[in-house]
């Protein structure tokens, strides 16, 4: 009985082993689609992160705590660029994508961007913190230059 168990149980193990190794190697084509919904979603974090921001800046109430949270969440969320732009080169596949193909030519480059994203976004909160409403609505048009910085260069014009 023990060995039946046992036998069974190595049974059970392969078979899900194989479903797995059946359901877990996707296609080039699906690692290309998915790498390009991962980093579009942290672009779209950044947006829902600077949006309340901007929107202090069009008559929504000031709220320096926001502010300044937001921004470090911008600049946590910021070195993720690099990383889920270097994870894999989409150029060669049909993704739906914003994305110019010169951005594999440039990693260095986008990581330098990144980065001063992130030292944007931490200054921006640095001046949110002291609570001062017109030096910080003075400071998100530099924060949002961070982002339009490598729009400009490695984003498709959607204008
Ligand atoms: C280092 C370069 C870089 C920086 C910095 C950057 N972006 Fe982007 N952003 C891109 C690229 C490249 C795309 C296109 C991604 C794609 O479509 O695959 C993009 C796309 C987007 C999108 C569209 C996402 C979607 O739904 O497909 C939004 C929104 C966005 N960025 C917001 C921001 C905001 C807000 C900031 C600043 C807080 C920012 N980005 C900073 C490079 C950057």
């Amino acid at each position: 009985m023990k060995k039946f168990l046992l036998a069974l149980a190595a049974f059970v193990a392969t078979s899900m082993l194989f479903v797995a190794s059946a359901q877990d190697a996707p296609t080039p084509e699906q690692q290309a689609a998915a790498a390009t919904t991962d980093r579009q979603a942290v672009f779209k974090l950044l947006r829902f992160n600077i949006g309340a921001i901007i929107a202090m800046t069009q008559g929504a109430p000031f709220d320096a705590e926001l502010a300044e949270r937001n921004g470090r969440r911008i600049a946590a969320l910021a070195p993720m660029i690099p990383d889920l732009l270097g994870a894999m080169d989409t150029r060669d596949y049909d993704v739906e994508t914003e994305a110019l193909d010169l951005i594999w030519d440039n990693l260095d480059d986008i990581d330098v961007k990144a980065q001063a994203l992130v030292s944007a976004a931490n200054e921006f909160a640095d001046v949110a913190a002291d609570g001062d409403m017109p030096a910080t609505l003075g400071a998100v048009r530099t924060l949002g230059g961070a982002c339009g910085n490598c729009h400009e260069t490695y984003r498709e014009d959607t204008e």
